[in-house]
């Protein structure tokens, strides 16, 4: 599988050395099945890391359905996002996001790491779902591969390319192949929906014509098309977030970055928006999602990575969301 970001290609006028393909290029060849593999399941089966950390439950798919998540398949508004049928991604070439014994400490805590020795590798195309109590660590995990905190110790790679390196000056051509959400949606209130999509490709030079295609074909994607001209107070919560996953995505980054995208959200909204992520990830994005939602990460049956204070505790292909008590 050919990576998405090509690190040495198309290094064009950004002089960013990490240029994406962008996704309707990527699609034909890189595009995981879709429709159900028969065995899919058992090919992947030794794919897990053979270096994988002994304290880190790596758990493949060919181990039964697993005991550290509750069945909500068939009940849950998620269901039909379920996943169980389809291929894993396979883990192949240089991976979009590597992170090597990484450690971070904020100055405020010096005595108590946010990150402890992770170790963990996301493939171009991969859906995860990074899990854990409140305060384990998945926002600052989330920093790290943005670049907007830098690691203590140990090596964060995006395709490829060394983090703890980067020079400040090539931060932003970095944060130009991440889209990122949040949970709060963080519109500028008096700016049109059409606006604040455009507003992301300006700041970053990009000509008239350029904005003038692109917002309008992502606006569609994200099925806002008709609301083009309203601002964020005119729209209800799953609307605004839809916005902000287009604003995310109009640059056609070959990476998605969510912290908790549906934090605010009630779970037939939040369904919205989470298929409009599994149908981003389908065409070729990498995702990579923090969430407290256990139904969901439970019903789809995603990749999840979860944290305790600081350390990957479990790696899981189609896993679910495991016991925390209450978060
Ligand atoms: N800016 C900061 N300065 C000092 N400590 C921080 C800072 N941000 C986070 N921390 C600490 O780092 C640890 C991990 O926090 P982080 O925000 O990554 O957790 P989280 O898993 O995202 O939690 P939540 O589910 O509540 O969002 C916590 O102990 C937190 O208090
Ligand atoms: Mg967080």
């Amino acid at each position: 599988m050919a990576n998405h970001f090509r690190s040495t290609e198309r290094q064009g006028s950004d002089g960013d050395g990490m240029r994406l393909v962008p996704p309707n290029e990527h699609i034909v060849n890189n595009v995981p099945d879709i429709e159900p593999v028969e065995n899919a399941d058992g090919a992947q089966a030794s794919a897990a890391p053979e270096d994988a950390p002994e304290a880190v439950h790596v758990v493949t798919a060919s181990e039964p359905a697993d005991s550290t998540s509750e069945q909500h398949s068939h009940t849950s508004v998620f269901a039909s996002l379920a996943s169980d049928d389809a291929p894993v991604t396979p883990r192949t070439g240089t991976p979009t996001i590597s992170c090597r014994n990484v450690s971070l400490i904020y100055p405020a805590q010096p005595n108590k790491p946010a990150l402890d020795g992770v170790s963990l590798d996301i493939y171009p195309g991969e859906f995860v779902f990074i899990v854990g109590h409140s305060g384990s660590g998945k926002s600052s995990l989330l920093r790290l591969i943005t670049c907007e905190r830098r690691a203590t110790s140990g090596q964060v790679l995006v395709a490829g390319q060394d983090l703890t390196k980067l020079k400040n000056s090539k931060v932003p051509y970095l944060r130009r192949q991440i889209g990122t959400v949040y949970q709060d949606f963080k519109l500028l209130p008096d700016k049109t929906v059409y606006e604040n999509v455009a507003f992301a490709l300006e700041c970053i030079g990009k000509p008239r014509a350029v904005v003038n295609v692109q917002v309008p074909e992502v606006l569609r994607l994200v099925g806002l098309a008709e609301k083009q001209d309203n601002y964020p107070d005119q729209l209800s919560g799953g609307e605004q977030q839809r916005v902000s996953v287009a604003r995310a995505m109009v640059n056609r980054p070959p990476l998605l970055i969510c912290d908790e995208p549906t934090g605010n959200l009630d779970p037939a909204i939040s369904l919205g928006i989470m298929k409009l992520l599994d149908r981003i990830n389908r065409e070729g994005t990498t995702v990579v999602m923090a969430t407290h939602d256990r139904e969901m990460v439970d019903s789809m049956r995603k990749r999840v990575i979860a944290l305790e204070a600081g350390h990957v505790v479990r790696d899981q292909e189609k896993g679910g969301y495991g016991y925390y008590g209450a978060l």
